[in-house]
């Protein structure tokens, strides 16, 4: 068995409604689609991505007309946001309605809820007419996909379906705000910028998880290739002449002997390309990765997070 990539959303489609898994292009990552209100299928995404049944997952509906479907309440902080950046990387945890499977949410009360504004996520969601649960299309802890050839790589010898929607356009895990109480939290770092939801939202976000909001599953070694990788503030003098090193830099450089991959210094193009260049790099057969750290500053926020997941430092 081994994983097919098709464009014909029909087929998709066909396989979802059959209670199969799907692999589905958002403009984040690739998810490991399946049918939100079948519990065997939301199983089996548990089962082969290796994923403790304490992480719960996201849902993706279409747009706001489905979230009543998922959601207890949606407060106005909820519907403010749903207007200013729906479909798109923003999933937000809000208060579940019982009838949601515990499977999903791990037990928890809450739910989190994404519209992707992929065209091809779109089109599988509008032609299936209901919601899917869908995490990132990797094994448990390792890199996220971001082409459909990544997600054959993670699933080599399963039986499923890839739906080609391209290369993500954004190339990280969406933002993701919990509105359970009456402050807004940031519960992991995205491509969009907190200031422009702060501004949307007329008051600050928290940071982090507090209280009775949990994000479980954000595991510190996380994202992370089988290569060893080290993340470093400058470049190791000694290992620039070692062809057995490979290199995730800001700025091309031609003293270095190993594999280079330059992302450049603007954060949402070195985000776009961080996975595929850590899949290149992981895939090189290289004995060990060094990651230039950007710089501290906030536009870099969501990038550090999944560097320090993605390595050590050295
Ligand atoms: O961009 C994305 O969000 C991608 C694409 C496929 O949509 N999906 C994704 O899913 O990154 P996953 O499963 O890799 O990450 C989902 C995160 C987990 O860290 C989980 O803990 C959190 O969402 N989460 C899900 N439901 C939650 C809830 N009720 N409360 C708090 N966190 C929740
Ligand atoms: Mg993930």
């Amino acid at each position: 068995m081994m994983p097919q990539i098709t464009t014909d959303i029909a087929c998709a489609v066909a396989r979802l409604r059959a209670g199969e898994l799907l692999g589905l292009p958002t403009e984040t990552v690739y998810g490991l689609a399946a049918d939100a209100r079948n519990p065997a299928a939301v199983a089996q995404v548990f089962a082969l991505k290796g994923r403790p049944a304490s992480n719960p997952l996201i849902v993706h509906v279409t747009g706001r007309e489905q979230v009543d479907d998922w959601a207890a309440s949606v407060p106005e902080a909820a519907e403010k946001l749903i207007a200013a950046f729906w479909p798109g990387p923003l999933t937000l945890v809000l208060p579940a309605k019982d009838s949601v499977s515990p499977v999903i949410t791990a037990g928890q009360a809450s739910v989190a809820l994404r519209a992707p504004a992929h065209p091809s996520a779109q089109a599988v969601l509008a032609a299936f007419a209901g919601a899917l649960v869908a995490p990132s299309a990797n094994r448990y802890m390792s890199i996220s996909p971001t082409c459909a050839a990544h997600v054959a790589q993670q699933f080599a010898d399963a039986d499923l379906l890839i739906v080609d929607g391209g290369a993500c356009q954004v190339g990280l895990e969406s933002t993701i705000v919990s509105l359970l109480d009456d402050t807004p939290r940031l519960l992991r770092s995205g491509t969009l910028d907190p200031a422009a939801i702060e501004h949307v939202l007329g008051q600050p976000l928290a940071r982090g998880a507090a209280g009775s909001v949990r994000v479980p599953g954000q595991h510190v070694k996380h994202y992370a290739p089988n290569t060893p990788a080290f993340s470093v503030a400058n470049v190791p003098v000694a290992a620039q002449a070692d062809p057995r090193c490979g290199w995730l830099l800001l700025r091309p450089r031609d003293d270095i002997a190993g594999t280079v991959h330059a992302l450049g210094n603007e954060p949402i193009a070195y985000a776009r390309g961080l996975y595929a260049a850590l899949y290149a790099l992981d895939n090189a057969g290289l004995e060990r990765i060094y990651i230039e750290l950007p710089p501290r500053s906030e536009a870099w926020t969501a990038v550090h997070d999944r560097l320090s997941r993605a390595s050590q430092s050295a």
